[in-house]
């Protein structure tokens, strides 16, 4: 699908990459590729790896995407295309419409991450982070899913304590294109007594809240199947309104036990006893502060991936951190985060739950080894970069059995 766009390409020229298994071992490869010689299911990927450290983690998505798809009889497409501060330098913009286009046409999208100083003193609709917003917004992707999970081989790089930190698994579904960030009216300007002001407005609609809360109890049927809708109904009358609509939704959801819980005491809540969580459910900012707020339950950022579904149309899959430039290009970044969003893709995106299991259990294979980069070193471990890491998830995924295609 993707191969055939009508591109500008006065300003660009996507590249469109075959699938390819990854170089490390290619005898052992071409055997995993012929034990999948005829695809059973083909998809194509945008892939956008954006700034900073995003190239280098995408890179190694792609290859373990590739190689754990095709033991599973999946082939892809790939294509890349400008995103954030490369888009900016290249043509001006920060989500160019021949990406967006890209982005609908395909079956799923795989974002590295986006910005860096260069472009930090830019107006806002110049600043890469305002194409992530545009992105979210083109793709109607307005359920965000991230888990937070304590791997049982990183407990010691919470900051929690062992015990309370143990056995930690959260989802938290956050409504992503809705809410404060996008509501009006919304501006500068100066009150009645002259005063100068800042403002903008919290307001939801019945349907925005009653999707994003039947994505959170699906979820949570798959899960433990306890559901914690977050609000500040005491206060706000667009959380008074979040709660009546959550209500009326859980009616739907019998076999799923629900609460509602305020916003600060669910801030409190997630460090004091985060295991008493399954599925969180909330607004756009309450959501963005609490699941930044989980990730650090876990120890880590380059740990922790997410995805970004709509009712229909492609889902966009991403790690949770930032372009770290203070890493970029120095082979220190942690793949995995964006392994596991690679992961998420291939199980919300394309449905292809098996190949995800491939890719979930070779990193919990490799962390097993020992393996670590500098973000979740600790001693007795293995210290690696970025590709050696990728290199070392590729021999797990390659191990396994290939499946009967
Ligand atoms: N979704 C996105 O693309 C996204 C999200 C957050 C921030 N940003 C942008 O990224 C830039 C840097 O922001 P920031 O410094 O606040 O956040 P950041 O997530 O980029 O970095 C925070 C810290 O975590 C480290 N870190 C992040 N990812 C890592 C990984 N995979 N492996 C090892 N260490 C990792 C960094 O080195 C840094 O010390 C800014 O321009 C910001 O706007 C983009």
């Amino acid at each position: 699908m993707a191969a055939c766009l009508q591109l500008n390409t006065k300003t660009f020229r996507p590249v469109v990459l075959p699938n390819s298994v990854p170089k490390f071992s290619a005898a052992k490869a071409s055997r995993i590729r012929c034990s999948a010689a005829s695809p059973s299911k083909r998809y194509s990927i945008t892939l956008l790896p954006g700034d900073g450290i995003g190239p280098e983690v995408i890179s190694v998505a792609k290859n373990v995407l590739t190689l754990a798809a095709s033991l599973e009889g999946i082939e892809f497409t790939f294509q890349e295309m400008p995103m954030g501060g490369a888009a900016l330098d290249l043509t001006g913009v920060p989500l160019p419409d021949e990406t967006l286009f890209a982005a609908k046409q395909s079956d799923a999208v795989l974002l590295g991450a986006i910005g860096g100083y260069k472009w930090d003193a830019n107006e806002k609709h110049l600043k890469p982070e305002t194409g992530l917003l545009k992105i979210r917004e083109g793709l109607k992707v307005f359920a965000n899913l991230r888990p937070a999970t304590v791997l049982p081989q990183l407990v010691d790089a919470s900051t929690l304590k062992k015990e309370v930190a143990e056995g930690v698994d959260v989802m938290v579904v956050r409504e992503l294109t809705g809410g404060i960030y996008f509501g009006k009216p919304r501006g500068f300007g100066k009150d009645e007594n002259g005063a100068e002001i800042g403002f903008n407005t919290e307001v939801y609609a019945k349907y925005e809240i009653d999707r994003i809360a039947r994505v959170a109890f699906e979820t949570a049927r798959k899960r433990r199947g306890k559901i914690c809708s977050v609000d500040k109904a005491n206060v706000l009358e667009a959380s008074m309104f979040w709660r009546k609509c959550i209500v009326e939704i859980s009616s739907e959801y019998p076999d799923v036990e629900i609460s509602h819980m305020y916003v600060d005491n669910a801030a409190m809540q997630l460090v004091r006893n985060p295991k008493q969580f399954d599925t969180i459910v909330t607004n756009n900012i309450f959501g963005d502060i609490l699941s930044d707020e989980a990730s650090m339950i876990t120890g880590s950022i380059g740990m922790l991936p997410s995805a970004s579904l709509g009712e229909s149309g492609p889902g966009l899959f991403e790690p949770i951190h930032g372009s770290a430039p203070d890493i970029a290009g120095q082979d220190k970044a942690n793949p995995l985060a964006t392994v596991l969003s690679a992961a998420m893709l291939l199980k919300y995106g394309l449905g292809e739950e098996s190949a995800a299991k491939r890719i979930e259990a070779a990193v919990l294979d490799t962390l097993n080894k020992g393996f670590r980069t500098g973000d979740i070193y600790s001693s007795g471990t293995k210290l690696v970069g970025c590709k050696e890491m990728g290199e070392e998830v590729l021999k797990s995924v390659e191990s396994q059995v290939p499946a009967a295609v």
